[in-house]
């Protein structure tokens, strides 16, 4: 079966879209001819995230530097993307902080950052965009991780930011279920050439073993998760709201290898 989703002309805003697995999902929205707009704290990834998106066929594009932990330039940045692209009919929020440390020795303010990145950062992102978005119809999808349900050694702050983000997502698809919002999370497992790879898995030796972990025996691409994000995003998906949707080769049904069992490891030798 051939399934060809069009977004041409739809509003698609990716917040931390601007590398990695988000802008892997910006960019596929973009070739199917979608108006897209990425935020992430950096200008200049930003400016280069834009100049990709139009290339990759964007029927509109643009961005805005912030902090998800802004929470007014949060609201003033989805602001003005509003004013250009008019409402919101798929709003990604994905920006997050990760790194291997273990709950002893790591400091109040390196936890505090993770969880104020993901969960009032999510909290911002939503909050802020609920005005602008598209009332009935839109699709609202936050990027979560296998720490949201799964306990891992050296993550016990992105353990509990990422639960919190997926309680979000089923508080939210109660509250906004009448103003026929929908609300997901997709689940990410591992993700070639992203950034949280190679911070979990910084050697080849754990890059093979993770893949050895996946019962599918592979790595994940940026494409399966844009794939379920835009399916997320249409109409097919119609029916779906207040679902945590691992997209990871049932890497989590088997507790993601012993990914976590390294990752202690690796922290406890960096203390
Ligand atoms: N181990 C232990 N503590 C760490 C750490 C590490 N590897 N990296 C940072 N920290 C601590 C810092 O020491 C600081 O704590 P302190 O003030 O008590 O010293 C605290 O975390 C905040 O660090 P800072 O560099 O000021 O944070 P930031 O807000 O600029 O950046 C991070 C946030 C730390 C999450 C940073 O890694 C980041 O920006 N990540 C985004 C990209 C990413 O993580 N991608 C993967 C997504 S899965
Ligand atoms: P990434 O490339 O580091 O992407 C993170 C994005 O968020 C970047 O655009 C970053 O841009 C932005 N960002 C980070 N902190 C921000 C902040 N405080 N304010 C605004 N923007 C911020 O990481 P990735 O590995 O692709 O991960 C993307 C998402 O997938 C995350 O939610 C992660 O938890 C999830 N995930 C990843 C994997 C994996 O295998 N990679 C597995 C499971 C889940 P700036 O630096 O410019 O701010």
């Amino acid at each position: 079966m051939s399934l060809v989703m069009d977004f041409a002309g739809k509003t698609v805003v990716v917040v931390g879209g601007t590398s990695g697995i988000n802008r892997g999902v910006a960019e596929q929205f973009a070739e199917q001819g979608a108006k897209v707009a990425v935020a992430s704290r950096s200008q200049d990834k930003v400016d280069d995230t834009v100049v990709a998106l139009k290339k990759a066929g964007a029927s509109a594009a643009m961005g805005f530097a912030v902090d998800v932990r802004d929470a007014e330039g949060v609201r003033a940045g989805l602001k003005s993307v509003h004013e250009a692209f008019g409402d919101f009919d798929v709003l990604i929020s994905g920006a997050a902080g990760n790194f291997p440390a273990m709950a002893r020795s790591m400091s109040p303010n390196a936890f505090k950052s993770v969880i104020d990145i993901d969960v009032l950062g999510t909290f911002h992102v939503l909050n802020g965009a609920y005005p602008f978005l598209r009332k009935p119809g839109s699709s609202v999808i936050n990027i979560s991780a296998p720490q949201s349900y799964l306990p891992l050694e050296a993550q016990s702050h992105v353990c509990a930011a990422k639960a919190g983000v997926d309680m979000i997502t089923r508080t939210l698809s109660l509250e906004w279920g009448s103003d026929g919002i929908r609300i997901n999370s997709v689940v990410p497992g591992p993700i070639d050439e992203t950034e949280g790879m190679d911070r979990l898995a910084p050697t080849p030796e754990l890059r093979e073993m993770t893949i050895q972990s996946v019962p599918l025996k592979r790595i994940g691409y940026k494409k399966d998760i844009a794939n379920a994000c835009m399916f997320l995003g249409s109409d097919l998906a119609s029916y779906i709201s207040g679902v945590v949707l691992p997209v990871d080769g049932a890497w989590s049904q088997g507790g993601c290898g012993g990914i976590g069992q390294f990752l202690g490891e690796f922290a406890r030798s960096q203390e």
